[in-house]
């Protein structure tokens, strides 16, 4: 015989949650069960409240729903059984005899039951997704808040930072990468995300399966469309064979879905099928495969503003906000802008086998003052270029760019325009082409050769580097 345990995160580490529904009317149950396993459960039933209360006992389950009035043992009473025997499970009721207002359900709730469904049902989808989200809650409770001090010192998972916001942050990731759970990052642009992203994808189970990024924004819908979901040969014009989908791609894996905030409104209707059946439909196919995939979104938009102004769907945003986790800008974490510059010193100076040993006060003060617009991907530019350019043994603050020393934001591209270029023979035209060509290709060394990722360094969309890129003649 199996023998339960009880834990907050059986059934979620990868396997599927677990209900388990209790109602003396056949049909009923089978409603549910189609209804629950439709959503992803793993469904057991009972058709009264010993054969649950015996299942409980000897079945792992992380949720009961049960009926109140049932023959043999009545919904209360396996509630009060299923709290003595098993308190993690969670207990939720439905019933055509109780309201929330009633005093019997009031009563139920002291007794921990955590939600009533009144039947008839006046939405079905809200009882999964209610379900859902007393499973989150429940994790979050259990799980240990606690990071271990050695971790907490420099940073987590290869992110930097121990201020309290960032150490939020950790506790968060570490919770959810025992999950499924999809996560919407939200925050500025070089906060670290994508950073983020990678990290709870490398601490999941899913870590030996693939991780695959996608940036929403950088192309037009119907090559965003083939590239996540793939395309049968003879889609359309110029699909000349079958093509993988990312989604399929990384089966198993992680799909990190970047700038999602820019994902043209047809395509959300699309993805939110995925989120929720976990099927899509390659472009040109008549069946539909299954996706398992966990879902990392990310923007840097203000995206329930996004909802209001009619440009992102309500039901997808719910479904990306299972775990909301908020990057702090780089401004709002100030004990940790030195500890970060010590780490990109260090990797620099290596990098460049300099001997650097730190940074003077100034140049620590200057770092400090700064509001760092750019967030950390623009503190490590600083970084990199104040090791190149250095040549003490500790940054200067006069080697940090001028903008920084008296506070103001870079200028656009952050260009420096030279004084002792500006004589006779200077040519501002074929100056600022030189820049360009230099940041383009800087950026695509940076990247990879990934042009997408390449035209977000630079802030550029995809169709403008491109643009430049054959301007250039850069490959
Ligand atoms: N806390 C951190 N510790 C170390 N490196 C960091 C940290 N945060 C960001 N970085 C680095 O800064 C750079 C920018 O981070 P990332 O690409 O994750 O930002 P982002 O939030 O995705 O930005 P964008 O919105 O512009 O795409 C990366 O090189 C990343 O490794
Ligand atoms: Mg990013």
């Amino acid at each position: 015989m199996k023998r339960p345990v009880h834990t907050a995160r059986e059934g979620h580490g990868g396997g599927k949650p677990r209900i388990l529904i209790a109602d003396d009317e056949q049909s009923m149950r089978e409603w549910m069960r189609l209804l629950f396993q439709r959503d992803g459960f793993e469904v057991f039933t009972a058709e009264d409240g010993i054969v649950a209360r015996d299942l409980v006992g000897r079945e792992y389950v992380d949720v009961v729903l049960t009926d109140i009035r049932m023959p043999k043992l009545d919904g209360v009473a396996l509630l009060a059984s299923i709290r003595e025997s098993a308190p993690d499970v969670i207990v939720t009721m439905m019933t055509a005899h109780w309201t929330r207002d009633s005093a019997e359900w009031g009563e139920a709730q002291q007794k921990g039951a955590g939600a009533l469904f009144e039947k008839p049902f006046r939405d079905v989808n809200l009882v999964t997704m209610q379900v859902r989200q007393l499973l989150e809650s429940r994790r979050l409770r259990h799980e240990n808040t606690v990071l271990r001090q050695t971790t907490a010192q420099q940073g987590f998972a290869g992110i930097i930072g121990r201020s309290p916001v960032m150490l939020e942050v950790f506790r968060l990731v570490e919770m959810v990468c025992r999950t499924n759970s999809t996560v919407l990052l939200s925050g500025e642009s070089g906060t670290g995300k994508e950073l983020v992203a990678r990290a709870i994808h490398d601490l999941s189970l899913r870590r030996s399966r693939t991780f695959v990024a996608v940036n929403c924004g950088a192309m037009p819908e119907a090559l965003l469309e083939s590239e996540l979901f793939g395309h049968l040969r003879g889609a359309f014009t110029g699909a000349d064979k079958d093509k993988k989908g990312l989604i399929e791609a990384a089966e198993g894996g992680t799909v990190f879905l970047d700038e999602i905030g820019e994902m043209p409104l047809t395509m959300q209707v699309k993805l939110r099928r995925v989120l929720q059946e976990r099927k899509y439909r390659p472009v040109g196919a008549t069946e539909e495969l299954a996706a398992d995939i966990r879902v990392i979104a990310a923007t840097n938009r203000d995206l329930p503003k996004s909802v209001a102004d009619g440009k992102f769907r309500e039901d997808l945003f719910y479904r990306l906000n299972v775990i909301p986790v908020k990057m702090p800008a780089l401004r709002e974490r100030a004990e940790d802008i030195v500890l970060i510059a010590d780490h990109f010193l260090s990797k620099y100076t290596r990098e460049m086998s300099k001997s650097i040993d730190g940074f003077s006060p100034d140049a620590v003060a200057a770092l400090g003052a700064y509001r760092w617009p750019g967030n950390v991907r623009e503190l490590e530019n600083v970084v990199e270029r104040a090791v190149a350019l250095e040549s003490e043994r500790r940054i200067e603050a006069g080697t940090l760019p001028d903008n920084l020393r008296n506070g103001q934001p870079a200028t656009a591209g952050g260009a420096q325009l030279d004084q002792a270029t500006v004589e006779a023979g200077f040519n501002l035209e074929r100056h600022l082409q030189d820049i360009e060509r230099s940041h383009l290709e800087r950026a695509l060394e940076r990247s990879g050769g990934v042009q997408t990722r390449a035209a977000d360094v630079l802030g550029l969309s995809f169709r403008q580097f491109r643009y430049l890129a054959k301007k250039y003649g850069l490959k």
